[in-house]
């Protein structure tokens, strides 16, 4: 599958929230990053991170990012970080093979926020080379299921852990826009 979504920079709108602008996320937005994790009720914390996570666990999570072996694009609205969508790979300069992370505002989602912010870093995964995108998640999470599905990911579960595997097209040069999830 080809990911040209072009979103990054502009300012855009999704049902009812307006004014929301995605760009590439950098150490420099390593606070907004905690903020917007440490507003995560408890299963929130747990299904984005595997584990019950304290406050400052999160701050240690973030400060401990390796950002040349990450890629993560955010969604500010009045310069809050109501998303964000992560691509990290283990190890090596080619990511040819990443897992996918995302989390949303509790607030903020059901508009396709999370949907939007994973085709602009699928976007900018195929550019760095990634080829294959991975994700797992807890059964009953719906949620991601359901934007798995819409990106026609291969599905599996192994007892209550899901998983998703997503290939992306290697002779991506950058053409026409697919819109992943129609
Ligand atoms: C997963 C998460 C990022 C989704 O964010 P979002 O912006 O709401 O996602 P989207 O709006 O793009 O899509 C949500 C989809 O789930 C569906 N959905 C929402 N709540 C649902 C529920 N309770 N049951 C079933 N489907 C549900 C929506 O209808 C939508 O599917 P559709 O587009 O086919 O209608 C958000 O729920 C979240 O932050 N969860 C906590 C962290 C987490 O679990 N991260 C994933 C593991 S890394």
């Amino acid at each position: 599958m080809t990911y040209t979504s072009d979103n990054l920079g502009k300012v855009i709108e999704l049902g009812p929230i307006t004014d929301i602008l995605a760009r590439p996320l950098t150490e420099l937005d390593l606070g907004s990053l905690i903020d917007h994790f440490q507003r995560m009720n408890e299963v929130d914390r747990y299904t984005r991170f595997f584990s019950a996570v304290s406050d400052d666990g999160i701050r240690n999570i973030v400060d401990g990012f390796d950002w040349s072996r990450m890629i993560a694009v955010g969604a500010f609205k009045n310069n809050l970080l109501l998303g964000v969508a992560e691509l990290g790979w283990e190890s090596g300069q080619t990511p040819a093979r990443s897992e996918l992370a995302m989390s949303v505002d509790r607030e903020y989602r059901n508009v396709g926020l999370a949907s939007w912010l994973i085709k602009d870093t699928f976007r900018m995964g195929q550019d760095r080379g990634v080829r294959e995108i991975y994700a797992s998640w807890l059964g009953g999470n719906d949620p991601v299921g359901r934007i798995m599905n819409r990106l026609n990911a291969r599905m599996s579960v192994d007892r209550s852990v899901c998983r998703a595997d997503i290939a992306l097209d290697p002779s991506f040069v950058g053409a026409t826009e697919l819109d992943a999830g129609s």
